[in-house]
């Protein structure tokens, strides 16, 4: 009777466990989602108030794929110093709200996307400035299948990331030994980090935060 006693106990914990760790997976999921989308719209308004004429545009294009809206900005700050061809690239998979948010955790670490535009012309280019967020410590899947997707013979390739608290530099690595393979002639790596969701720095502050680390 005791032995039934102390299982039905034990069932009864385990049963509890079980849904207070769901209760924390909801709950933190709908605030990292809720999150995102509140900065994707702040993103959105920045970027609308900054956008000027890109009709004359120099020798570098700045691509970009962006989730909540954070590497866009950067990329449009970019465009505007260095008078270059904005181009964004979307990846479908990964829309905001909760089920790109799993689709974007499942997928982090893979070099392939469904994304569009699928294949770009950019024999009018020699710099080519290629933005995306960290995800799961590496590039986001969208900005390695722009790679694979094109040719950069001849090219100068950037890769600039925003992202919360870490990269690793070993994918950082590999995404430079693609480029290499598609023919860039030279690889830099340029970064911000935002501090932890919550505690992030704001728009103007990351944008001063990239312009003090890469004046040019
Ligand atoms: C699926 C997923 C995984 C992420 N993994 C990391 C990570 O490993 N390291 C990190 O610092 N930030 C990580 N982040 C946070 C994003 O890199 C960060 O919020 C970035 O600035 C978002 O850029 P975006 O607004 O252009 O999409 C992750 C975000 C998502 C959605």
């Amino acid at each position: 009777m005791q032995k039934y006693e102390d299982k039905h106990m034990l069932i009864k914990w385990l049963a509890i466990g079980f849904l207070v760790l769901l209760a924390l997976v909801i709950i933190v999921t709908l605030y990292v989602t809720g999150t995102e989308w509140q900065q994707s719209q702040v993103h959105r308004d920045f970027v609308a108030e900054q956008q000027t004429s890109t009709d004359e545009v120099g020798k570098s294009a700045v691509i970009v794929f962006s989730r909540s809206g954070s590497t866009s900005v950067l990329a449009n700050h970019i465009a505007a110093k260095q008078n270059a061809r904005l181009i964004e690239i979307n990846a479908k998979d990964y829309d905001l709200g909760v089920p790109g948010w799993l689709s974007a955790l499942a997928d982090a670490r893979n070099h392939v996307a469904d994304i569009t535009p699928e294949n770009l012309d950019l024999t009018e280019f020699d710099t080519i400035y290629l933005g995306s967020p960290i995800w799961l410590y590496s590039p986001a899947p969208p900005i390695w299948q722009v790679v694979q997707n094109n040719d950069f013979s001849g090219k100068h390739v950037v890769l600039f990331n925003t992202f919360n608290s870490k990269f690793e530099q070993t994918f950082i690595d590999d995404f430079k030994k693609l480029v290499i393979q598609k023919g860039a002639i030279s690889f830099e790596h340029q970064y911000v980090k935002r501090g932890r969701m919550g505690a992030q720095l704001s728009v103007f502050e990351m944008l001063s935060v990239f312009d003090n680390k890469y004046p040019g």
